[in-house]
């Protein structure tokens, strides 16, 4: 208990010393005392719903992997901590999705469930099992291979065996949402099914290669993380899911690249007619830009709010600047703020980041629900995921 005291301090602290409605010198000793006495008396202590919303912001800003922090004051927050059934929790859900989208002007939300109670039967009250809110299926073949996003294999299976039964089954097939209350699992509910029209999705075309068009390619408009854990001076938040806005290139130059996702460069390599049996002619290379260009393009011709890897990472670099006038220290994993095309020609590629995690108020991977296997899972290089600085526990 002691442990979450001096995490709660260090919170109360960075929020007097940066939120510009300051508590003086008595209330922040007075609240202080407060927190003190009830993690003392129960085990635990409540946010009030300022506190709340400067925590959800600063644990934005401390996100070492994210290049989008600029714009970490600007974070609409709902507190949905008292929601404790199935169809307000969905009814929050749908609510978080046509408030971020704004019509394609996308904002930067975050909603907030309730914390966890270590000492009650079940600890958490909601949890989402899916990663993204909007997300597409992957469904495997007889052959092995894989329909749809093999990012989501694993789920898509849970989901089949637990009463899911897709209206049909394609590439581009959004997973049901699957939550559970008080550690119960709730049927999958196929929301997009009955409302499409919360997908907003991007069909891509190329601005000057028609033939691209025909390779039917698309992309959700808004990645809504739903199964990290939100942490504000030490309370775990395990449901609070969170969106900004898509750079570029995690569309083109990752899920759809990748070649463990859809792995589409050699399709439009025979498109661009690029000679792909030779790495030397740079095919893959040029496949990737074209690639990168048709979302961009797309975002802009349906007036979605998308970033470029150019503009995000100097905001970035004015994000740094910032920080730096403010006193402040950055910390960062530079293998994630560096783009994956394009690296040396964007400032975060020169920069040098201190890799320490801010462990107090921070956003956390933890153990997917849907998974029998939990602690010591490794990765393929057998790195413990339970080592890995950004994993909880
Ligand atoms: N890279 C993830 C995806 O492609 C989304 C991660 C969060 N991205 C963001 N722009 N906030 O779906």
């Amino acid at each position: 208990m002691q442990d979450l005291y001096i995490q709660a301090e260090a919170f109360i602290s960075s929020m007097q010393q940066f939120e510009r409605t300051q508590l003086n010198e008595r209330e922040f000793i007075k609240r202080l005392d407060e927190i003190k006495y009830s993690i003392k008396t129960t085990g635990t202590y409540c946010h009030t719903k300022e506190e709340l919303a400067f925590g959800a912001k600063l644990a934005w800003r401390n996100s070492n992997r994210c290049v989008g922090r600029h714009f970490w004051k600007q974070l609409d927050v709902f507190d949905c901590r008292k929601l404790n059934d199935a169809p307000s929790v969905f009814k929050a859900l749908e609510h978080h999705i046509e408030h971020a989208f704004n019509h394609g002007s996308i904002k930067s939300t975050i909603t907030i469930f309730a914390p966890r109670n270590a000492s009650a039967e079940t600890a958490d009250v909601v949890r989402i099992l899916n990663h993204q809110l909007i997300r597409y299926a992957g469904f495997e073949n007889s052959d092995k291979t894989i329909l749809g996003d093999p990012h989501s294999k694993s789920l898509t299976e849970s989901l089949l065996s637990n009463g899911w039964i897709p209206r049909s089954k394609t590439a581009f097939t959004p997973m049901p949402w699957w939550i559970e209350i008080n550690g119960k699992k709730i049927e999958p509910y196929a929301i997009f099914e009955s409302k499409a029209h919360l997908l907003n999705e991007i069909k891509l075309e190329h601005p000057d290669n028609k033939n691209f068009n025909q390779l039917g390619l698309k992309w959700y408009s808004m990645p809504i993380l739903s199964d990290m854990a939100l942490v504000i001076g030490g309370i775990v938040y395990p449901c609070a899911p969170f969106n900004g806005w898509y750079m570029g290139t995690e569309i083109g130059a990752r899920n759809l690249a990748d070649e463990e996702r859809y792995n589409c460069l050699p399709k439009i390599a025979e498109v661009f007619r690029l000679d792909n049996k030779n790495n030397r002619t740079l095919w893959r290379d040029r496949a990737i830009v074209e690639l990168n260009r048709a979302v961009l393009y797309s975002f802009d011709r349906d007036k979605v709010r998308i970033g470029d890897h150019h503009n995000i990472t100097r905001q970035f670099e004015k994000f740094c600047e910032n920080e730096g006038k403010a006193k402040c220290p950055i910390t960062g994993d530079w293998s994630w703020l560096v783009p994956p095309i394009s690296a040396s020609q964007t400032p975060t590629f020169y920069q040098e980041f201190d890799p320490n995690v801010v462990k107090h108020t921070n956003f956390f991977y933890q153990n997917d629900l849907h998974k029998s296997i939990h602690s010591g899972e490794t990765t393929k290089n057998g790195f413990k995921k339970s080592k890995c600085p950004y994993h909880l526990n």
